[in-house]
């Protein structure tokens, strides 16, 4: 899984128990979150991509992207509308449609270059309600630059598509790569909104923080929708979340400099072993070609051999979808020299196993 093995900064527990001493902070919080925290969000925004948003109707917090992301989808798709993903794609993202009743529309993820002109063609073809998508991606790594968005955003005003962009992992990015929002794109916010998480920012996977930004009325239904559901997250986390966005700026670009390093250690080993994955320049995950000679028994099964034979686990590229079948997803969530030995694991099975690649 995309844990993250590392701890929450220090500031941030530390404003978790300072809160929760408050007894004030023990009852029932609002559900579309704290006016500092949707302030603290839209000031991100301000500082990392320029983008203004009114933290009154243009921001609110959910518990995780992927609560926030799944009550979204079942609040503007209508049982029977289509819903475009991009294939291989975050289980959510295909099940949120499946969950509201949608129809799901894959349109194939290979590489960001062409998908735009697929998009284009399920646009105009068959007149999608909704398109979901996300990069730095989970699984493949895939990141793009604001000029997909532009065009994106320019499509899906052309043909009427309301997108939802998963950002999830915006800070953890390497090589100079900036993870762009969809929201810098001039009139975005007339047609999308975005998934802002501290999950994996600040390690916070297990508080369950993150915010939906943009669109207005999505943002409204959202809330509506959220507020019959739940009470909000547990104030004391919303409080330790503005600190962790207002004061711990350093420790997302630290935790990304983790990822950076255990990412050469292991697509370097991999290459070794004539192995060749792509170097992600975002997220924390290596998005591995499974081996010629294993490729035809399926991504299931190679990672059951990995598992048995390696000692390593991977998650099978299936469970992204069909599309991922060819492929197997490492985690980046173990420290250098576990991963040294994983790799290790990985070389002698293959080796044992007729030769490498
Ligand atoms: C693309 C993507 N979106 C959302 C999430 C979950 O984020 P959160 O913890 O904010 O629900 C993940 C976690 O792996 C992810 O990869």
């Amino acid at each position: 899984m995309g844990n993250p093995d590392l701890p929450t900064p220090e500031p941030i527990v530390s404003k978790l128990i300072e809160a929760a001493r408050v007894p004030l902070n023990h009852g029932y919080s609002v559900s579309r979150g704290v006016a500092k925290l949707r302030e603290a969000i839209a000031a991100r925004y301000a500082r990392k991509w320029n983008v203004r948003l009114d933290p009154e109707s243009e921001v609110i917090v959910t518990i995780g992207a992927k609560e926030g992301l799944a009550h979204l989808v079942m609040s503007i798709l209508e049982p029977g509308e289509l819903a475009v993903v991009p294939q291989p794609a975050y289980p959510i993202h295909t099940y949120s449609v499946i969950i509201a009743g949608g129809k799901l529309l894959g349109v194939s993820a290979a590489e960001p270059a062409g998908l735009l002109d697929r998009l284009e063609g399920a646009f105009s073809k068959e007149r999608p309600k909704l398109a979901i998508l996300s990069f730095p991606n989970n699984p493949t790594g895939a990141c793009v630059d604001l000029n997909f968005f532009e065009e994106l955003v320019a499509l899906a005003r052309r043909f009427g598509v309301f997108v939802v962009h998963d950002l999830a992992y915006a800070d953890i990015v390497f090589d100079g790569y900036r993870a762009p929002s969809i929201l810098e794109v001039e009139g975005a916010k007339e047609i999308a909104v975005e998934l802002f998480s501290l999950s994996k920012s600040y390690n916070m996977a297990g508080w369950r923080v993150a915010a939906c930004v943009g669109n207005p009325a999505a943002i409204a239904a959202l809330t509506r929708i959220k507020s019959y559901l739940d009470y909000g997250v547990f104030q004391p986390i919303q409080l330790a979340a503005v600190v962790a966005l207002d004061d711990c700026g350093d420790a997302a670009r630290e935790i990304a400099e983790v990822y950076r390093a255990r990412r050469n250690i292991l697509v370097d080993s991999l290459a070794s072993m004539g192995w060749r994955a792509e170097k992600p320049r975002g997220g924390m995950f290596v998005w591995a070609p499974i081996p010629e000679r294993f490729r035809a028994s399926g991504s299931l099964e190679f990672s059951r051999l990995l598992l048995t034979h390696a000692k390593v686990a991977v998650s099978p590229g299936i469970g992204f979808g069909e599309a991922g079948d060819g492929y197997v997803r490492f985690a980046l969530v173990e420290d250098e020299q576990r991963i040294r030995q994983a790799a290790r694991g990985v070389k002698a099975f293959l080796s044992g196993a007729g030769g490498g690649g």
